[in-house]
């Protein structure tokens, strides 16, 4: 991937392209989920980070009803449409995430104009780091400031969720767009789905003499296919056969009954939602008390429970969590929607070199095509830079 491009250089390829300068430049981050997997829809508890790697989009709004779009990656040229006709289905590539945010907007009933709009990018796509959000909350953060929409934070998150859920075509929840836009340096964002509260809790790897690794197994995801929806709808049936409104009502303590009440896949199911709701607790309370060190048993728990409870993981995420783990990891989980994607490591700075290359070896030893590693570390949501 070549260097990203700082704002006023975006704005100089924005006015070569499109004949005059942009109204402005905005961008929104990609985000690694520390713990609390399948949670968000679930009414339960996240704790993601907005991560170093952003989205940026220069855009202009325009007189019309016009609308282009250029990005600076891939090779899917300039596509035009009209803010008069969006509809979902028709678009293709990346250009379904700004369309997407358009056409929610206009769902809510705020008046859409064209505009003209560069994106450029370093969130890995199909990487789980939430590229798509990036995108979108790049967007939506410029649209709101230049057209005076006045959105607030919590609006934005579900304009951006209608469009993945409705324009997209994926059923997700509230996690991704709730980092990209509200993350902070240096924390993790303790967000409550059930009514978006939210806590910045520190997460600072570095400074505990550790680091945050992403292990990108490079097995492509997409959350319309069908394995996203079905653990969904799973968790709907559980909530609905127990008499709660979500399984953000189910507790620990219920489980036993549960399982008498459920056919054993939705109890493992519910197992794992529940699970791991609790596993956020514990590690908000432990970050807050002891630090970053203390809380790799929980993310391996983690992991372990999306293995054999929920059942997302991959043969690649396995192994790239094994390998880390027994390279010096103090933990290691997927993370993100599953079915591929990425694992995060969490790892002592002096084991950093020996868990990247047990990974790389045991990825190509069982034949696998290489993964990308690096680090990632939490920075700062959504902003205009220019
Ligand atoms: C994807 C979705 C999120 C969330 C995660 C799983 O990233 O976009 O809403 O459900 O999967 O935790």
């Amino acid at each position: 991937m070549s260097l990203p491009l700082d704002a006023r250089q975006l704005a100089a390829r924005f006015d070569s392209v499109f004949g005059s300068a942009p109204d402005g430049v905005w961008q929104a981050p990609g985000r690694v989920n520390l713990i609390g997997e399948h949670t968000d829809y679930n009414e339960g508890f996240v704790l993601p980070f907005a991560i170093d790697r952003t989205a940026r989009v220069a855009v202009r709004l325009r007189p019309d009803a016009g609308i282009r779009l250029l990005s600076t990656f891939g090779n899917q040229g300039l596509t035009t449409a009209d803010a008069g006709s969006l509809a979902r289905g028709t678009a293709r590539g990346w250009t379904k995430y700004p369309l997407g945010v358009l056409w929610a907007l206009q769902q809510c009933g705020l008046p859409v104009r064209g505009l003209d709009l560069l994106l450029d990018s370093d969130v890995p796509r199909g990487a789980g780091l939430s590229s798509s959000h990036a995108i979108e909350c790049a967007v939506i953060s410029a649209f709101n400031e230049l057209s005076g929409a006045g959105l607030e934070v919590q609006d934005m998150v579900l304009a951006t969720q209608r469009a993945e859920n409705d324009f997209v075509g994926a059923p997700t929840g509230i996690m991704d767009q709730s980092a990209s836009l509200r993350g902070a340096a240096g924390h993790a964002l303790f967000l409550d789905c059930r009514d978006q509260r939210v806590r910045l809790v520190p997460f600072d790897a570095e400074g505990a003499g550790l680091v945050l690794l992403v292990i990108d197994t490079k097995v492509s995801h997409s959350h319309a296919d069908g394995g996203y929806a079905s653990r969904r709808a799973a968790c709907e049936l559980g909530a609905e056969v127990l008499g709660v409104k979500a399984l953000r009502d189910v507790g620990l303590e219920d489980l036993e009954e549960a399982s008498g009440l459920l056919d054993p896949v939705t109890f493992r199911r519910v197992r794992h939602v529940v699970t791991e709701n609790e596993r956020v607790l514990r590690t908000v309370g432990l970050l807050e008390s002891t630090g970053p060190a203390a809380i790799g048993p929980l993310l391996d728990a983690s992991h372990a429970s999306m293995r054999d409870d929920f059942e997302i993981s991959c043969p690649e995420l396995d192994l790239a969590v094994e390998a880390a783990r027994s390279a010096g990891a103090l933990g290691a989980r997927m993370t993100g929607g599953g079915f591929g994607g990425s694992a995060i490591a969490l790892t002592p700075a002096s084991a950093e070199q020996g868990v990247r290359a047990a990974v790389e070896h045991a990825f190509a030893a069982a034949g696998y095509t290489a993964p990308a590693i690096f680090r990632v570390r939490p920075a700062a949501g959504a902003m205009r830079l220019a």
